[in-house]
């Protein structure tokens, strides 16, 4: 593997996922653009700020002229700005659709037109829905359960219809992503567990037996780094799942109240909604050889140590926290 480009174009790269994997990709001697509409705190990558190397834009992806405008110059794009749950998805219907599905048309072809080599689609593993299968593999045929995860499908085969010699495009379907970051999401499954036995010494478990595959931040973002060294050959039009740990969230609750080692009572209450997900990370490991390095217990490790030191401001309301509760604030059209 070969450090292959030199600009790289992050879009929500002032996300959870984006804020680290942007000082990453600088200490490894990227230059990076972000285009982002910085929602969730202008201050997110103030500690990589005075890079020379890094450049960032308050924008709309679909804005077309500011994406023909930025562009221009980009070797590779790792493509994450989103409305990246189902509530904020279904706050506002018409603005999902708009940002996850209408912009990645002209994102793809201005990249294409602008001599991009190199696609990286931020894709996720809801785009399989519910499967008895006990491996949840590529192969196996999409059922996404809402628009959230149909629209990452239908963006998926939009992208690979657009593959031609020249430009690459690679599909990486994370699981649900742990850990610590700048721009902190404490709505995802191991981190709002975290954050409960922490902070409240309470988790409340509905239902429990369902499944949730998981993936590390630093995982997730080595991954994305990685992508953009691998041959053309080896990734051009594939599809990867990128998860490790699937645990019932009964587990994971038992994990982290074992991990921070505190006094934490678990409270389970029936749910309707027994949604159970999984999926086999098996093709990466076997054709990128990319395995992952931390475990759940490390995220929760890295939070408790976020929280101790006072980085994670008021956790419990502190809208930044909260995708919905940001979005619900909003007025964004
Ligand atoms: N976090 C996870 O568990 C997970 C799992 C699977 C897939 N993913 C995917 O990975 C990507 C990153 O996820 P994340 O957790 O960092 O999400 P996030 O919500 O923290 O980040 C998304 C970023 O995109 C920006 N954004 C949204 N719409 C925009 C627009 N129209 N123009 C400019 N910026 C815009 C937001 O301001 C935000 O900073 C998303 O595409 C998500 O669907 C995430």
């Amino acid at each position: 593997m070969s450090a292959k480009f030199k600009n790289i174009l992050v879009t929500g790269g002032a996300g959870y996922v984006g804020s680290v994997l942007v000082p990453k990709l600088l200490k490894q001697d990227y230059h990076v653009k972000v285009i982002d509409w910085y929602i969730y705190g202008d201050d997110v990558l103030d500690s990589v700020k005075e890079d020379p190397r890094l450049t960032q834009v308050k924008g709309d992806i679909r804005d077309v002229d500011l994406l023909k405008k930025e562009i221009p110059g980009t070797d590779a794009i790792i493509h994450l700005a989103c409305i990246s749950n189902d509530p904020s998805y279904e706050l506002n219907p018409g603005l999902g659709k708009s940002v996850n599905y209408d912009a990645f048309f002209p994102l793809v072809e201005i990249a294409k037109r602008q001599k991009v080599k190199r696609f990286i689609f931020a894709s996720s593993s809801s785009v399989y829905g519910v499967k008895a299968e006990p491996n949840v593999t590529e192969e196996l045929p999409l059922e996404p359960l809402t628009d959230y995860s149909k629209y990452k499908a239908l963006c998926e085969e939009h992208l690979l219809k657009s593959q031609a010699p020249g430009f690459v495009a690679l599909i990486l379907r994370p699981a649900t992503v742990c850990g610590y970051s700048p721009r902190l999401r404490l709505d995802l499954t191991v981190n709002i567990l975290t954050n409960h036995a922490v902070n409240h010494r309470k988790i409340t478990v509905f239902g429990g037996e369902q499944k949730r595959p998981n993936i590390h931040i630093e995982d997730i973002t080595d991954l994305y780094i990685k992508s953009l060294r691998y041959e053309d050959e080896v990734i051009a039009g594939k599809i990867y799942n990128a998860g490790y740990e699937n645990h019932s969230v009964s587990e994971i609750a038992q994990l982290v109240k074992k991990t921070l080692g505190i006094d934490v009572e678990i409270v389970f209450k029936p749910t309707d909604d027994n949604r159970s997900y999984h999926i086999s990370s098996d093709k990466i490991e076997k054709e990128l050889k990319f395995r992952p390095a931390h475990t759940i217990e490390d995220a929760v490790r890295d939070l408790k140590n976020a929280f101790a030191k006072g980085l994670i401001k008021d956790p419990m309301n502190n809208i930044r926290y909260y995708n919905i509760k940001t979005m619900q604030s909003l007025n964004i059209k």
